[in-house]
């Protein structure tokens, strides 16, 4: 482990990739205080090992909560993070993602914490002009919810020369699965993801799953995403935070994804397999806003950052994304 003289401050730490970066945290021997105000997210989601306090990123009692726990790097996950949603109601977006984050940067570099990770998202190229895309192709967001993080990594670089932070922005591509130790996984509701949605339907949370698009210049017409396990991206958080430790005055932008992509039926075919049953598509038209292909090119990422994904399976994220499901149906009565 690569010391930190201080505990990481994950925000959004209840929430469903928070929670999992709170593990890969413990795991590698990192000491953890969450912070979240529950607004998605669920108290119990997060491991008894960490400290939880219950704040919001923007109140400016987080500086106590830095003090007190000497946090020497932040991991920041709250947000909002429903794109359609983002559409209709944009100031939300740039109220809890962009000013938001500002407050909680200005609180970062006024307690003088030197790192700090974000979660930014492939959102911020828009309709790109090529896959797989690179960090340096034209980011042109489509909609609030991509320019509300574009707009927080401008903050992070423009911090990160005026004052002693140095950052990493994680563009994460379609996160999915859950903890392979059952510890965690995606517990939101009315999530909108289409693995999520997948299972919901193998338990009979739903009787149908909907296909948006089947006309989009792809290999059966369906839109094509680069998924990527949620334990993979937590360790490359853990990864990222390494180099941020040892590489002081440098500060990074990387796609996080495994570089190949799958359609929608693809997914929803890998489901059946992994259920053993055929889940209903309801086929219907494109959903404004949704380009056809999304895969990262993730050289970048591999070369910077001592990272080597472990679960780049798609049955395995349907499976550790199932088991996780039933557990939740469990829980949920
Ligand atoms: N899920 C994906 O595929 C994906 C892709 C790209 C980027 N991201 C980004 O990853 C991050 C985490 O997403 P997620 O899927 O885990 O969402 P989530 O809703 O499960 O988690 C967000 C957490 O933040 C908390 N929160 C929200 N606003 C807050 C505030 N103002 N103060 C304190 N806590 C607050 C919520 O209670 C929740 O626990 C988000 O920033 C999202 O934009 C997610």
């Amino acid at each position: 482990m690569t010391a930190l003289n201080g505990k990481v401050m994950v925000t959004g730490g209840a929430g469903y990739i928070g929670s999992h970066a709170v593990l890969a945290l413990l795991d590698a021997g990192y000491q953890v205080v969450v912070i979240d105000n529950l607004v998605t997210g669920f108290d119990w989601a997060v491991d008894g090992r960490a400290a939880f306090v219950r704040i919001a990123v923007e109140d400016p009692g987080v500086r106590d909560v830095i003090r007190q726990h000497d946090v020497k790097a932040i991991m920041h996950f709250a947000g909002s993070v429903v794109v359609p949603e983002s559409v209709s109601d944009p100031l939300k977006y740039y109220r809890n993602n962009t000013a938001a984050t500002r407050t909680l940067i200005e609180s970062a570099v006024a307690e003088g914490v030197p790192h700090f990770i974000f979660s930014s998202t492939a959102a911020t190229y828009g309709t790109p002009e090529r896959v797989p895309i690179s960090e340096n192709d034209p980011k042109v967001p489509i909609n609030p919810y991509g320019m509300s993080k574009l707009m927080t990594e401008f903050m992070l670089r423009d911090v990160s020369a005026a004052h002693p932070m140095n950052h990493c922005c994680l563009r994460y591509f379609n996160v999915a699965g859950a903890d392979p130790e059952g510890r965690s996984g995606q517990s939101t509701i009315g999530a909108t993801h289409l693995i999520k949605i997948a299972v919901e339907a193998a338990t009979g949370k739903r009787d149908s799953v909907g296909v948006f698009g089947t006309d989009f210049e792809t290999r059966d017409g369906t839109g094509v995403r680069d998924y990527v396990h949620v334990s993979d991206l937590a360790e490359a958080h853990v990864a990222a935070l390494k180099l941020l430790i040892d590489q002081p005055g440098e500060s990074h932008v990387l796609n996080c994804g495994y570089g190949r992509g799958f359609s929608v039926l693809e997914v929803l075919d890998a489901v059946d397999r992994v259920t053993n049953r055929t889940i209903e598509r309801k086929l219907q038209g494109r959903r404004p806003g949704d380009p056809g292909e999304l895969v990262a090119d993730n050289s970048a990422i591999l070369k910077t950052i001592d990272w080597t994904p472990k679960r780049d399976d798609l049955e395995g994220i349907v499976r550790d994304a199932l088991t996780w499901e039933r557990k939740l149906a469990e829980r949920q009565g």
